[in-house]
């Protein structure tokens, strides 16, 4: 077994460290910038059905329903095409409006997860045109779309997903760039400095796994924590709602993952000297606003932990304790920014003795309902 972990002690952390060459192998043959154009079959063979589409509804569970939040953020922005991100669980006994003018993506490391498939069914039963993004080759979910792209992550074992999670947003962003190319949404240089900046994305996230000794330390002063909020906005709120899932998956420790503007309807009510609070303030997006949201939670003794781009200075002068990510244009950040939570969590988990790759209660795939 220690031959399969390739000299890791879970198979988790193997896969974190391998994230720098997954996303590099989903982009592969994709994302050619010397061309600048991308290129997916999938997309370009149906492309006048995707770009009629009077909207995308995206259907996923767990942490492929996140990648499919922070598309919603990347197809709205660049692609100017109202996204609605739904539970498959819900959408599929909702009685939901869908039309053949929709376009479902159905989002899903495994393929095989039954809500999902399920709601992909009925989908296609009203008409709407489903595509799937899924890692597993031949998996149920990919064969039961008419179209779709792989992640080409590799096997993932750790039942808690990391690489499955930023390989997905890697596919939904080429996707949402080469729809905002095709609809003109997005200027030439501008479309052509997101294709850069992509293929920037695996040497940072590689600079960002260098924090590992630090987020070690960082670990071990909030491991006895017995609750943890997580907060971010715009495009790095769904990764708050990742960090949050990934502790509770795998140390047991309560989290709860928040847009940070929304903490005042809520959440800080909870916030006192024993409550860390991680907070995503890279410098691109609303960075001033999350600084202010910062200095609230520090007027009421919470235990701040920044995540933010390197060489910050004001987040610094706050926090309790900073994780610095590479900087990047702002809807590449959750890339980053995931990164050093994932860390965070599974040093945690280690450290309370934990049981990483196969936390009590969970699936890796969850075939039934
Ligand atoms: C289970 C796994 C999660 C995963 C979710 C959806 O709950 O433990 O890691 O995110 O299913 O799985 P899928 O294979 O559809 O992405």
């Amino acid at each position: 077994e220690q031959i399969v972990k390739g000299g890791y002690d879970h198979f988790m952390l193997k896969e974190i460290h391998e994230q720098p060459v997954a996303i590099k192998d989903t982009y592969r043959g994709r994302l050619l910038v010397k061309e600048g154009i991308i290129r997916m079959a999938g997309i370009d063979d149906n492309l006048e059905r995707i770009l009629n589409a009077n909207r995308i509804i995206v259907i996923a569970c767990g942490t492929s329903w996140h990648a499919g939040l922070v598309s919603e953020y990347i197809f709205e922005d660049l692609a100017r095409i109202p996204v609605e991100v739904e539970y498959a669980s819900e959408f599929r006994y909702r009685n939901p409006v869908i039309t053949e003018k929709d376009v479902v993506i159905a989002i899903s490391q495994s393929g095989e997860t039954a809500d999902t498939l399920a709601a992909i069914k009925l989908a296609k039963s009203k008409g709407a045109f489903v595509f799937g993004v899924c890692n597993v080759v031949g998996s149920s979910i990919a064969r039961e779309t008419h179209a779709g792209a792989y992640t080409h992550a590799g096997p993932e074992i750790g039942v808690a997903s990391t690489k499955a999670f930023t390989t997905q947003i890697t596919v939904l962003t080429l996707i949402a760039l080469k729809l905002a190319k095709e609809k003109g949404t997005i200027s030439k240089s501008e479309f052509q400095h997101h294709l850069q900046e992509l293929e920037l994305i695996p040497d940072k996230v590689e600079k960002a796994l260098l924090q590992d000794e630090h987020i070690k330390k960082v670990a071990e002063t909030y491991k006895d924590a017995k609750n943890c909020l997580y907060l971010g906005r715009g495009y790095n709120f769904p990764v708050a709602l990742e960090g949050a899932l990934k502790l509770k998956e795998i140390s047991y420790i309560h989290a709860e993952g928040y847009p940070a503007a929304e903490m005042k309807h809520g959440p800080i009510a909870l916030i006192d000297e024993q409550m860390p609070v991680f907070v995503i303030a890279t410098k691109k997006g609303h960075y001033e606003k999350v600084v202010s949201n910062i200095e609230e939670i520090k007027s009421r003794s919470g235990k701040i932990i920044g995540i933010v781009t390197e060489g910050d200075v004001d987040v610094k002068n706050l926090a309790d304790h900073v994780i610095e990510v590479p900087e990047t244009i702002e809807s590449l950040t959750p890339l980053l920014t995931t990164i050093p939570l994932q860390l965070l969590s599974y040093h945690i988990a280690v450290m309370l003795d934990k049981n990483v790759d196969q936390p009590r209660n969970l699936a890796k795939s969850v075939t039934v309902e």
